[in-house]
């Protein structure tokens, strides 16, 4: 009789299945489910009320007027993706860095169309990392991206945000330590959310992402191999300023080499469309695109196309323009709310884009979910993230359980100003 490795409890579940959990996200919509009057400055959902329905609805009436268009958006396409998506997205990242789109960095060969930059981010993971190899994360970081890690079993090594992007000296440290241990060859990415950051709505000036480029090309030399930074831009075109963002790192020296820039239409224009996009080194794109063949041989044609219309026609610009402005409000009624109902104690930078206010409490409040204060929020019908979810289990210092995070995405005005007074309510029962 043959006997069987697994004991008769087993579900038969890989190791990786075995060891993955339902993402937090979940767990925090569940709460929405359990207390339907919630108000939840919790999910990172984009605004109800700018979604572009009449542009969406206006693209598919012109599609649909050709049979030639609808026989090609409605069928199979490349497992890259549509070949003018991939052209305009690399014409919009050149013209967000100030520069020509004909520089090779932004050509579309290098160019993966994905659904959503989830994927593109799960996709880079896999392609470039073995279980126990190590990715530097910022501190705190996209707690999603820490999920993908963790099922990969990639360990995180945090490195401190300062208010401009990451801590250089401490980075540097790190690096030296991990080449004086030999262990640097496991270091393969270097992730970093460098625009309107998720969790901290910090993005990184361009001095800082130079001197960055400059140490990692010090430091490859003894990895072995290029140490990749994934530079993650979801929240690059989120911003009030009427000043340009700073370019990324695909318009620096070394680029083609190690910079990977993941990138995305889902938040500025429907989440619901989700199709998102990254760029990479030559070698490691063609991977990635055999990668993703394994998984869906390509992002759906008919969205693709959806947006390829959107930013040809210029819809796009003009819509970004008004949801940039709606953020900005709903930014502004936030904090206005925050300064009115939260205790003087209570702290937190005024975002200048994307959808967050990182809010940092005094001790000996605990913001985790299994302290007081999410215990009171909940009583009081208002959800919020806790800090502890964006950090990697290599920090254990207080910061992971004295922060939150707030966004101000999908709440209506009205509900925000609601919210922030509720939470301002629990935050002065828990500090009695
Ligand atoms: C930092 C960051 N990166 C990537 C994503 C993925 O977005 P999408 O898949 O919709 O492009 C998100 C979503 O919230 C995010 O916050």
């Amino acid at each position: 009789m043959r006997t069987s490795k697994y004991p008769s409890s087993s579900n038969g579940f890989s190791q990786r299945a075995q060891a993955v959990e339902p993402p937090p996200i979940a767990w925090l919509m569940e709460q929405k489910l359990k207390y339907p009057a919630l108000i939840s400055l919790a999910a990172g959902f984009t605004d109800p009320d700018t979604l572009p329905d009449k542009e969406t609805m206006q693209i598919m009436h012109q599609m649909a007027k050709s049979k030639a268009v609808m026989r090609t958006t409605l069928q199979y396409g490349t497992g890259s993706g549509r070949k003018r998506l991939r052209e305009l997205t690399g014409q919009r990242i050149a013209e967000l860095d100030h520069t020509a789109s004909d520089k090779p960095a932004y050509n579309s060969e290098r160019i993966l169309i994905t659904h959503g930059s989830q994927q593109f981010l799960y996709l880079v993971t896999e392609a470039l990392c073995d279980a126990g190899d190590m990715v530097m994360v910022e501190a705190p970081t996209y707690f999603v991206y820490l999920s993908i890690l963790k099922y990969f079993g990639v360990r995180a090594c945090s490195v401190p945000l300062k208010t401009d992007g990451i801590d250089l000296v401490a980075f540097e440290k790190k690096l030296e330590q991990l080449k004086q241990s030999g262990d640097l060859w496991r270091l393969k990415i270097i992730y970093l959310v460098t625009y309107h950051q998720n969790p901290t709505s910090q993005s990184m000036p361009l001095g800082k992402k130079q001197a960055l480029m400059r140490l990692l090309a010090r430091y490859e030399r003894d990895a072995g191999h290029p140490i990749y930074v994934l530079e993650d831009a979801a929240y690059r075109e989120l911003g009030f300023a009427q000043e340009a963002s700073a370019p990324s790192m695909l318009s620096l020296p070394g680029a083609l080499k190690r910079v990977i820039y993941s990138g995305t239409y889902s938040k500025p224009f429907a989440t619901g469309i989700r199709v998102g996009f990254g760029i990479s080194p030559a070698p490691l794109a063609r991977a990635l695109e055999h990668i993703k063949g394994n998984q869906d041989f390509g992002t759906a044609e008919l969205l693709q196309a959806i947006l390829e219309r959107a930013l040809e026609s210029r819809l796009y610009a003009k819509h970004l323009k008004l949801i940039q402005a709606r953020y900005a409000q709903k930014a502004g009624r936030m904090v206005d709310a925050m300064k009115k109902y939260f205790p003087s104690t209570v702290q937190w930078a005024a975002p200048q884009g994307g959808l967050y206010v990182w809010t940092k409490v005094p001790e000996p409040v605990d913001t985790g979910p299994r302290g007081e204060l999410f215990e009171t929020s909940l009583k009081q019908q208002v959800l919020y993230v806790p800090g502890c979810y964006a950090y990697a289990p290599d920090v254990m210092g207080p910061e992971r359980n004295t922060a939150m995070r707030l966004s101000f995405g999908n709440a209506s005005l009205h509900l925000i100003e609601e919210g922030i007074r509720r939470l301002g309510k629990s935050l002065r029962a828990t500090l009695g």
